[in-house]
């Protein structure tokens, strides 16, 4: 169950965190990787110790795993890089985007009434047009073979008012999982699933200070991992998850949209 052994996978965003635990995920069911990241040396990193472990797992076939470095929010940045992945890998079967937060920026929580809109910016490109641009750069080739899994790392600020102060980064979210349902819809009949996946607060954010007091009001008791999501992804990815499409998943420790 859940093999992918044939697949080829672009992760998004994958030179560390999530990113890097979906590629992990993806790999060790069998797909060949592209682990994208905007940062050169993360990519090329992450993809050499993840095919130095692969290498040491002894499956049958060991997928290839490739660095492809890219700003996903850069559209003709992102159609030349999958056309060379495609070169080298194959066609790309599962897309993950996973990119996001500030993008290169750093995030820093602002109420909207205190954010300067020379901001807002960072949050749109990556969270929305990173999910667009990629998305339109696999979706012919998928619909032309008649299979396809998308699946888009999104967050309960896509889903819930916060008073977190990130609310542009919320309706950057919001968007990318209205995006993901037409696209569901648009080729449902064509062998195409495209899903989005609500994280709650990740082990990823390394400042105490911020997760400490959130931790607490996780029903589960604990953060979230890159395993957690990308054993999500192996299954959403699968061939038996072909009749899940149009969905928003909350992978949150059993936290409610409010
Ligand atoms: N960490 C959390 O608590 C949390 C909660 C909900 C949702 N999410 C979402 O999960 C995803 C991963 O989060 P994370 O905490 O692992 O993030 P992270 O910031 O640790 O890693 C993201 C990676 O994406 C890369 N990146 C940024 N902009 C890029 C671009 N334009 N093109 C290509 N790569 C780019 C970064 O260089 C970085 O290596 C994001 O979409 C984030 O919004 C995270």
């Amino acid at each position: 169950m859940f093999d992918l052994t044939g697949k080829v996978a672009l992760v998004t965003g994958a030179g560390q965190g999530v990113g890097a635990g979906i590629a992990a995920a993806l790999a060790s069911q069998g797909a060949s990787v592209a682990v994208n990241d905007v940062v050169t040396e993360r990519a090329e990193l992450c993809a050499t110790e993840l095919a130095a472990k692969l290498a040491t797992s002894s499956p049958k076939v060991i997928p290839k795993v490739m660095a492809a470095p890219f700003d996903v929010t850069d559209r003709v940045a992102v159609e030349s890089a999958i056309f060379q992945v495609a070169s080298n890998l194959g066609p790309i079967d599962i897309l993950v985007n996973n990119a996001g937060n500030a993008g290169a920026n750093t995030f820093e929580p602002t109420r909207f009434s205190e954010l300067d809109p020379d901001h807002w910016q960072k949050f749109i490109d990556v969270n929305l047009y990173g999910v667009l641009n990629c998305t339109k750069a696999v979706i012919s080739s998928m619909q032309t073979r008649r299979w396809g899994r998308i699946i888009t790392i999104s967050s309960g600020a896509g889903q819930s008012g916060l008073d977190l102060g990130v609310s542009i980064y919320g309706a950057a979210k919001g968007g990318s999982i209205a995006f993901m349902r037409h696209i569901a819809i648009e080729n449902a009949k064509m062998g195409i699933t495209a899903n989005s996946l609500a994280l709650g607060l990740m082990n990823t954010i390394d400042d105490p200070t911020v997760t400490q007091h959130m931790e607490r009001v996780i029903p589960v008791g604990r953060l979230g991992s890159p395993e957690d999501i990308g054993a999500a992804c192996v299954w959403l990815a699968s061939e038996e998850a072909e009749w899940v499409t149009n969905q928003t998943i909350g992978i949150n420790g059993g936290s409610l949209p409010s």
